[in-house]
């Protein structure tokens, strides 16, 4: 099931995925998806914005109370093999142990996988879970573009989805009584096989865009330059100082410069800002001090800019019982202890908990880096993984 997976939107030089959402690559792992549940019996319901459950129904049960799992199958820029699959891949393989086991289902067991997570497309993460949540208005989600300048509705047109139809779906919500997302770690905090989290810290991003004049490289006198580049360098530096005082992460990983050419004076930079922090007013004070000096470096080099927030996540404390008992369940089928955890990475399990009880489940990553193609988990450490996923299912929703 894995191997089948691997090779989907892989890039054989760098290693790296580029599976982004209602690209080829990631149709061809929506494919995938549809295929593993229909293998084993689990009818697929695609929701109205775009996320997938295969669903595991008890005999003669009902359809409600269910417990979700699941997670994304979309990536990042050149990401890692793990991130989103590995929860997915391990639904999969916890409902065929539970099966082979013989245990007698009592509620649903949804597996999902959830569109656009990354944010990776459409610039807003977790998107697919935002808009089943409420957590995006459809006005503002319809309207989102990507590089190409497509529109979040045309591409959902082009897919054969109707874009008036996203938003809120009280039904399905309606129907799950829990979620429990399993992921790979995104660092180095994680010491056993297995862990649970704690909480997701306060993350956004924020597009700062800097409009200059372009000109010639060659003719135009320093002193008549009005050079976006150069305020966009001192956001840079700025954002690094500013997560360093408030003890914050700021990245700035994507920019664009139009119109890109070696020998001519940029006409504008768009730059994105994506700050974190353990609590809320150090990442909104982190993004209010790169937008001052940002705004200052601009002024000096008769730069506008304009600073927009795309999104944000304020601090997500996961629900404290079902936590003890996913940890529970986990430890008494793995041997050790599954420490707790808080996490500074995104997840839908953190915009599903507004909503429903939400846990999560990390497997240990040895080189601690996630979001490149390095991202890495040992086999033995998946495998506890799923056994740990395994336990916690039986416990929610056998018996
Ligand atoms: C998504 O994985 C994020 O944390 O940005
Ligand atoms: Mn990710
Ligand atoms: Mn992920
Ligand atoms: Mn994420």
């Amino acid at each position: 099931m894995w191997a089948a997976l691997l090779p989907v939107g892989r890039d054989g030089a760098t290693g790296g995925y580029h599976r982004f959402a209602w690209t080829p690559p990631e149709l061809e792992c929506r494919a995938w998806f549809a295929d593993e549940a229909r293998r084993r019996g689990l009818p697929v319901e695609h929701d109205t914005n775009g996320n997938m459950v295969a669903w595991w129904y008890p005999d003669g049960g009902g359809r409600g109370d269910a417990v979700l799992t699941g997670s994304h199958l979309d990536s990042v820029p050149g990401g890692g093999a793990f991130d989103g699959p590995l929860g997915v891949v391990s639904a999969f393989a916890a409902v065929d142990l539970l099966r082979e086991r013989g245990a007698r289902l009592r509620r649903p067991i949804g597996i999902a996988a959830f569109a656009e997570e990354e944010g990776a497309r459409f610039g807003v993460a977790c998107l697919g879970s935002r808009l089943l949540t409420g957590a995006i208005d459809p006005v503002r989600a319809r309207a989102l573009t990507d590089a190409d300048g497509r529109t979040f509705a045309e591409v959902m047109h082009n897919a054969g989805l109707d874009p008036q139809a996203i938003g809120p779906d009280e039904d399905l919500l309606g129907r799950v009584g829990c979620h429990v997302e399993l992921h790979v770690e995104q660092g180095r905090a994680l010491r056993g096989p297995v862990g649970v989290a704690s909480a997701i810290v306060p993350h956004g991003r924020w597009r700062f865009d800097f409009h200059g004049e372009g000109n010639h490289a060659g003719t135009t006198l320093l002193g008549d330059r009005r050079d976006p580049m150069l305020p966009f360098a001192g956001m840079v530096l700025a954002a690094r100082e500013a997560a360093r005082r408030n003890g914050t992460v700021a990245t700035v990983g994507k920019v664009r410069v139009e119109p890109g050419g070696v020998n001519a004076i940029a006409s504008s930079v768009t730059a994105w800002l994506d700050a974190r922090g353990p609590a809320d007013d150090a990442v909104r004070r982190t993004v209010a001090e790169v937008d001052e000096a940002a705004r200052a470096a601009a002024r000096a080099h008769r730069v506008g800019v304009d600073l927009a927030e795309e999104s944000y996540t304020e601090i997500v404390d996961l629900d404290l019982a079902l936590r003890d008992r996913v940890r529970d369940a986990a430890e008494g089928v793995l041997d050790g202890g599954v420490p707790v955890l808080p996490t500074g990475a995104g997840h839908d399990a953190g915009i599903l908990s507004a909503r429903v009880p939400a846990a999560m489940l990390f497997v240990r990553n040895p080189t601690g880096i996630s979001h490149a193609p390095a991202e890495s988990a040992e086999t033995a450490d998946c495998l506890a993984g799923v056994e740990a996923l395994t336990g916690v299912l039986a416990d929610l929703a056998c018996g």
